[in-house]
């Protein structure tokens, strides 16, 4: 069984004590084409401080590439990102972080993982050690520290890259279906994470096919389709009833697409 609580808490992400704001996030009009194909078409959406979005929409509607093009990863073909009214820069680049749907991680050992992100701050040594105890203590991962990452099992390798991400500290957190391939204790336990480093001041943005967990985690629903945003929500008022007919499609199961 998973330990959901633990005796550590997070530390809230240093927006307090930095000047500049990065939220709200902007994107508006984007469009991302590759070989004549419009993949994201004309996508508008914000992030506001204190957001708990959860992104829903069928496979392939374009939510794992909008959250890549929010994370600069990609560029967009048109349309524009704002960070409170900038463009990224390396200072938004390092304020955000991102769990993608496949885990990407370091061959190197679970605890060095985490070791790689804590090394980029400046911690004395005694609290970077501090802090990879209190990491690793909550991914459930203190027993697999030494092991070597990519022998982990899937939910573990996603644990991993969870608390990775988290070990930025992030202003902005975007997870790209981080419980796919977890079970329900685990799933139970990266939805703390999320809600933890949500009430010490990250801004979420999650894409997820469990609608349980949607509804456990989303304050606001933003739905999408074929690159395009079809519908925004308050969280309670869409799952009482989405105004779109293929999000009702998409709760009901049976989008045929
Ligand atoms: N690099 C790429 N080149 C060409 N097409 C791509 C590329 N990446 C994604 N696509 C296409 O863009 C569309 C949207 O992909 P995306 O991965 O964003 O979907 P998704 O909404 O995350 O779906 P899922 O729920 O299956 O993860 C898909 O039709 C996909 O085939
Ligand atoms: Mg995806």
């Amino acid at each position: 069984m998973l330990r959901v609580e633990t005796p550590f808490a997070l530390t809230a992400p240093a927006a307090a004590v930095r000047a500049r704001p990065i939220l709200p996030l902007e994107a508006r009009g984007l469009v991302l084409e590759t070989a004549g194909r419009r993949l994201v078409d004309g996508l508008d959406l914000e992030l506001q401080p204190g957001a708990l979005t959860v992104i829903l929409g069928p496979n392939g509607a374009g939510k794992s590439l909008a959250l890549r093009l929010l994370h600069g990863l990609l560029r967009p073909t048109a349309g524009a990102i704002t960070w409170a009214g900038r463009a990224a820069d390396a200072d938004v680049r390092r304020r955000q972080a991102m769990v993608f749907q496949k885990p990407v991680l370091l061959r190197r050992s679970t605890a060095a993982n985490l070791d790689y992100v804590l090394k980029r701050q400046s911690l004395s040594r005694s609290r970077r050690r501090a802090r990879l105890q209190e990491l690793l203590t909550l991914g459930n991962l203190l027993h697999l520290a030494r092991v070597p990452a990519r022998l982990l099992s899937g939910g573990e390798q996603q644990r991993l890259a969870v608390v990775r991400a988290l070990a930025c500290e992030p202003e902005v957190l975007f997870l790209d279906e981080p419980t796919a391939s977890l079970d329900p204790a685990a799933t139970l336990a990266i939805e703390a994470l999320i809600e933890r480093a949500h009430g010490a001041g990250t801004a979420i943005l999650l894409v997820t096919h469990d609608l349980g967990q949607a509804r456990r985690l989303a304050r606001e629903v933003v739905f999408l389709h074929q690159g395009r945003a079809v519908e925004k929500a308050e969280a309670a008022a869409f799952f009482a009833g989405p105004r779109s007919a293929i999000a009702r499609a998409y709760l009901a199961g049976d989008l045929a697409l």
